[in-house]
């Protein structure tokens, strides 16, 4: 009987079953050694652990540049700041990714135009990106969604035909590869967060890589300290605004430094983890009438694989996602109805121009968006649900869940009749 109606649950693993905030042993040798040691608590110039940690990435994407920074956000805004976007240039987004793809955005006045995203993957859609170009637009920002690299040839033809810039939000993706070649490499920069529950974590952290020595400066000079200024921005133009710089403190904390670094070098151990994790969860889900794993296409590797979801299909199970997402959470599930994050375009922000960013002063050039305006992307999250990103829990665990999406669907019949006993009852 399923767990829903009274019957005795599948997993009955203690939660949480998937806890990506949690210090490894491996992050706590390093931080006491790194405190033993006598080391920094800040790095105000480009040095020490710091500097080997920026060179370290910059090689692994094979850029020039890396600047670290506090959170992927705060990368993000670097990233946004280094191309140059003024107040009023449109940017091409996609709706379905986490806000802080776009939220930098605000503060620099330039406009998201959310795009739609393809069906399968739920990356944005280059077809669609096309459709919202005008001469306006300056950048393209893309999401390799949960680790799935977005179709980067047909993005970065889109680019060079209009003089776009792209931006690669690599925060899922650390690692992946599209057609052999790395993502975070492909764009003009890529910026990535090391926060809590990415792969490679300081706990808080992020940064950007790009070949471009001028998105470097004016990085450096966005958020970072004199003292890492002069040794960093040399050209004449920027040289004389090192003393005050642009106006952030977006300093990587050292213990975060040593941490993100300790895991950078264990990273093909975990993704070697979290692959064995999930790509039994996929064979474990394969099969299942209502419930279909990711598709992974052929030419790409995850890499850090830092999402999974699920596709559910409401028409052949007959009941809504909420329902069998509870049935799912009953039997001792960690999941959720839609995906990790609401769509953009459905949050408030992208509601009313009238935003209280600056009080009183409604951002008209802002794009309002109501439902119905992005239909593939709606369709798309509105099917997922979301599962723990397993990275070091037992192989058992995910095994069990796999057989709960399956006890589940076994007892469809039951859960239809629960359904709609519930709505006659309302
Ligand atoms: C796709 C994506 N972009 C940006 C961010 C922001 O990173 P942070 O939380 O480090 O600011 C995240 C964080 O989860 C993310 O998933």
């Amino acid at each position: 009987m399923l767990a829903l109606l009274g019957g005795a649950p599948e997993v009955t693993a203690a939660h949480p079953h998937n806890d990506l905030c949690a210090f490894s042993p491996q992050d706590r040798e390093i931080i006491t050694a790194h405190l033993e040691a006598g080391g920094t608590t800040s790095y105000y110039g480009r040095d020490g652990e710091l500097r080997e940690f920026e060179d370290e990435l910059a090689e692994f994407f094979g850029r020039r540049h890396c600047v670290a920074v506090n959170s992927g956000t705060n990368a993000l805004h670097s990233a946004f700041f280094g191309i140059g976007l003024q107040p009023g240039d449109e940017v091409i987004v996609p709706t379905y990714t986490f806000l802080a793809t776009v939220s930098p955005l605000f503060s620099l006045r330039a406009v998201p135009v959310l795009a739609d995203c393809e069906s399968d993957t739920g990356n944005i859609d280059p077809e669609d990106i096309r459709r919202h170009i005008t001469p306006r637009t300056r950048a393209i920002v893309v999401t390799h969604q949960f680790g799935h690299p977005v179709e980067m040839d047909a993005v970065l033809d889109i680019a060079r035909e209009h003089g776009l810039k792209v931006v690669e939000d690599a925060s899922l993706a650390f690692g992946a590869t599209y057609k052999d070649r790395r993502v975070g490499s492909l764009g003009h920069v890529a910026a990535f967060s090391l926060g809590s529950t990415k792969m490679v974590s300081g706990g808080q952290g992020g940064a950007l890589v790009t070949d471009d020595p001028e998105v470097m400066e004016r990085a450096n000079l966005l958020g970072h300290f004199v003292r890492r200024s002069d040794t960093e921005v040399s050209s004449d133009f920027y040289r004389p605004f090192i003393t005050t710089g642009y106006g952030h403190n977006y300093r990587m904390h050292a213990l975060a430094v040593a941490m993100a670094r300790g895991r950078l070098h264990r990273l093909d151990d975990l993704i070697a983890a979290r692959h064995e994790r999930l790509t039994r969860l996929s064979s474990g889900l394969s099969g299942n009438p209502f419930l279909a794993p990711p598709v992974t296409r052929p030419y790409v590797h995850r890499g850090q694989w830092g999402g999974y979801t699920a596709t559910f299909d409401p028409e052949a199970a007959g009941v809504g996602i909420d329902t069998f997402v509870a049935a799912l959470a009953a039997e001792g599930l960690e999941v959720a109805a839609r995906g990790y994050h609401p769509l953009l375009h459905r949050a408030e922000f992208f509601r009313t121009a009238d935003d209280g960013y600056y009080p009183g002063q409604p951002w008209h050039e802002k794009r309002l968006y109501d439902d119905g305006d992005l239909p593939r992307s709606e369709w798309h999250a509105d099917r997922q649900i979301a599962f723990p990103i397993f990275l070091d829990e037992p192989v058992e665990l995910v095994d069990a869940y796999a057989r709960a999406v399956h006890k589940v669907a076994g007892h469809i019949e039951e859960l239809r009749a629960a359904e709609a006993a519930d709505s006659t009852a309302q």
